[in-house]
């Protein structure tokens, strides 16, 4: 298993799939991120209305996603018909909301490592979490048994029902706990749902939180870090990887 404190993984993570250059989410970022020599990213997932995990920020169309309503009011056939893409770029008309199983099969199979963000629409955190962990469980299940867990997603959410959930499915794959801003008793969360890493605002992080963070045991991960000199700020406090939406700023190999 994964040790609190270890962070085996890369240390910049196209935030979204693909940063700003490229619609988030989608395919045709992750391919904008893989140019640019990215093999890392943060991606948000969210349940169809039968059920299907697809890879989506907001609870609601309109935004990134053409049309109306709410992500659960569409099965996931529905939404991958949806153009995820126009908003952004013409060039990108007809881009299709992409299935979990899908996308994360492109990234095992490009070798990009996954921080898959679990987005679980109001009662739904359980099915959201179980339902990402049976997905990351079974794609990596050769990793899993061979050890090899560097591998492995890691999964994180900002809901501590999803994260238990994710747990009781596939405890063998790592958890990280999303506050914004650390509470007082972020240590005993982190613990309750098995965390490995802690993921926060670096708006919020102090040089001492970091400390304290990482004193416990827990990888440190901060979203979403888009100015350069900020982000060699935050690795000199010890925070141990990030998440930017400025790939073309702060490349994968930044130090
Ligand atoms: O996973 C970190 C970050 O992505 C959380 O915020 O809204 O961009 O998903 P958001
Ligand atoms: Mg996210």
């Amino acid at each position: 298993a994964t040790c609190p404190g270890s962070w085996p993984y890369p240390r910049v993570l196209a935030h979204r799939g693909g940063g700003v250059l490229a619609p988030e989410n989608t395919l045709a970022g992750l391919r904008e991120g893989l140019r640019r020599g990215f093999r890392a990213i943060e991606y948000d997932i969210m349940l169809a209305r039968d059920g299907v995990p697809v890879v989506m920020h907001d609870p609601y169309l309109g935004r990134t996603v053409a049309g109306s309503g709410h992500v659960y009011d569409y099965d996931a056939a529905e939404l991958a018909l949806f153009d995820a893409g126009g908003w952004f770029a013409r060039a990108y008309e007809g881009e299709p909301v992409p299935l979990l199983v899908e996308y994360a099969q492109f990234c095992k199979a490009h070798g990009v490592w996954m921080n898959m963000e679990i987005k679980p629409a109001p009662d739904y955190d359980l099915e959201t979490g179980g339902t990402v962990a049976h997905v990351a469980a079974a794609l990596f299940a050769d990793e899993i048994a061979a050890g090899h867990m560097a591998a492995v997603p890691l999964l994180s959410s900002f809901s501590m029902l999803a994260l238990e959930a994710a747990r009781e499915v596939a405890p063998q794959v790592p958890r990280a706990c999303l506050m914004s801003e650390l509470p007082p008793d972020w240590e005993r969360r982190a613990r309750e749902v098995g965390a490995v890493a802690i993921h926060t605002s670096h708006r919020h992080l102090t040089p001492r939180l970091a400390r304290e963070v990482r004193a416990a045991g827990f990888g440190l991960f901060c979203y979403t870090v888009n100015e350069p000199r900020r982000a060699r700020e935050l690795l000199a406090w010890g925070v141990d990887a990030f998440c930017t939406d400025r790939i073309d700023l702060i490349g994968p190999d930044f130090a």
